[in-house]
């Protein structure tokens, strides 16, 4: 069985969000199952090929794109990472400048459609090539919806498996832009009710079999939570080849006892590490430094699905209740600037780091006491993973992979603390309920434990991927 598995970010090389997570932490958990299991990605200009000791792998070719013709060569691992070779695509035209999806300013690139086109065009060309000699091909997200109607389309024998990580983000494309790709494909695609494409629904519609990265999220998609009715229509087409298979993490690079990142260690058998590190963000934060009172961390991107208004709303009544806040994230400017407000008004109480900064993404998971994650909904969500397995107990709205990974506190119970509906007075009433546990100082170490004793290694999750692969 010989997999390639095809992503647009991949830790550690790229990272926009949870799915170059996934895709740098499930492929070397199926290694012991397949015979063989690589990744192919694109190579941005960010990547320091010395510093991952990336190498021109002695293969190039052209790719037609409408009218031209657009070269492209392959580099890969000079020593491929825990058993899995990464092939990186180059073209300086497409993945040749700063940033994955967007520039620095936020705005997404103007030729994302094509740059992903392309992208997977590659992909095919190198099947057809027989460069990659492969069974099953593991398309992620919108980037790669494209390949299951493009393997078929040209009667390759190999197998395809869509694993659907945000339905939010469907690669719609226009009617010109899909003259640009191959015939055979062209009127075989669905326009969507506003006539344009989405590249997501032809994933879906052309797979063999559809993943999303939680049980939860499962339900919510064919329930048509949230969904517009022409994407229900086709997830319900969908629905008997889709499974929900809740992520793992990565535990050995997020380890409390060993984190790299991190001044302190600790474990569940020994705490102390935890309040070093929480001193010692407070201290790099220009945080108040007293131990005792609460401190709520969070990482996100900025946006409004990920529960900001809410937060932005109860800040200044936990605040003036004694609690402490600290933000790490990008994203909307608006939210941004809420943010950077509260900071201001608050100093030594609310701290604000406007960016990408994966060290104190570490000493956050470390050093906060509770983790704020009321997403409005979310597929899996991978922060609240981390904050269990660091002892700081996650806040979370009973949503997709968040309700399936918490479990609400009840005297001598349950990981963290979980609120529904999606609305202001039950995040409040949370966020009441867990600062009063705090108080506790037994309960409350009690719970650190519970949640530091929950396993989200891949190991289980793995085998269900396994078996659909498979089938
Ligand atoms: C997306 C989803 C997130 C999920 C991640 C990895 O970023 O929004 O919930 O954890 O993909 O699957």
């Amino acid at each position: 069985m010989k997999v390639l598995f095809v992503s647009a970010e991949v830790t550690p090389f790229s990272k926009a969000g949870g799915l170059a997570d996934v895709a740098g932490s499930l492929p070397p958990a199926l290694t012991p199952y397949v015979s063989s299991m690589q990744i192919i990605t694109p190579l941005y200009s960010q990547i320091d090929l010395k510093q991952f000791g990336i190498i021109a792998a002695g293969v190039t070719g052209t790719i037609k794109l409408g009218d031209e013709i657009l070269p492209y060569s392959l580099f890969k691992l000079e020593n491929p990472l825990n058993d899995v070779q990464v092939w990186f695509i180059e073209s300086d035209q497409f993945f040749g400048r700063m940033g994955i999806y967007t520039k620095p300013d936020g705005e997404g690139f103007e030729d994302n459609n094509l740059r992903y086109f392309f992208f997977q065009l590659v992909i095919l060309d190198l099947l057809q090539q027989k460069h990659f000699n492969i069974d099953i091909l593991h398309c992620n997200d919108h980037h790669s919806g494209l390949l299951p109607i493009l393997v078929k389309a040209f009667d390759l024998t190999i197998r395809t498996i869509y694993t659907i990580h945000n339905f939010l983000y469907h690669g719609h494309f226009s009617k010109a832009e899909l003259e640009l790709l191959p015939k055979p494909i062209r009127n075989q695609l669905s326009p969507t009710q506003w006539g344009n494409f989405s590249a997501l629904l032809e994933g879906l519609d052309h797979a063999d079999f559809l993943t999303t990265v939680s049980p939860g999220y499962a339900h919510e998609l064919i329930a048509g939570v949230d969904l517009d009715e022409n994407s229900h229509k086709h997830i319900r087409a969908a629905q008997t080849k889709l499974t929900g298979i809740v992520n793992g993490i990565d535990t050995e690079y997020w380890n409390p006892e060993a984190d790299s990142y991190t001044p302190f260690h600790f474990s569940i058998n020994a705490l102390e590490g935890k309040q070093q590190n929480k001193l010692e963000l407070l201290k790099q934060s220009h945080l108040d430094d007293d131990l005792e009172a609460p401190l709520l961390g969070s990482i996100s991107r900025l946006v409004e699905n990920k529960g900001f208004p809410l937060i932005i709303e109860l800040l200044d009544e936990f605040v003036a209740a004694g609690a402490k806040f600290i933000f790490l994230g990008s994203g909307d400017p608006l939210i941004a600037d809420q943010l950077r407000q509260a900071s201001q008004r608050h100093p030594g109480r609310i701290a604000f780091d406007d960016g990408f900064n994966e060290p104190l993404a570490h000493l956050i998971e470390a050093g906060s006491d509770i983790f704020l994650m009321p997403s409005r909904f979310e597929p899996c969500g991978l922060n609240q993973l981390y904050s269990l397995r660091y002892g700081t107990i996650p806040i979370v709205h009973k949503t997709g992979g968040l309700g399936d990974t918490v479990t609400n506190y009840q005297a001598g119970q349950g990981t963290g603390f979980v609120f529904q509906p999606y609305q202001l007075d039950p995040l409040r009433e949370a966020i009441q309920r867990t600062l009063t546990v705090f108080q506790m100082k037994q309960e409350w170490s009690e719970l650190m434990q519970r949640a530091m004793d929950q396993d989200f290694s891949w190991n289980r999750s793995a085998l269900e991927y396994y078996r659909i692969y498979k089938t």
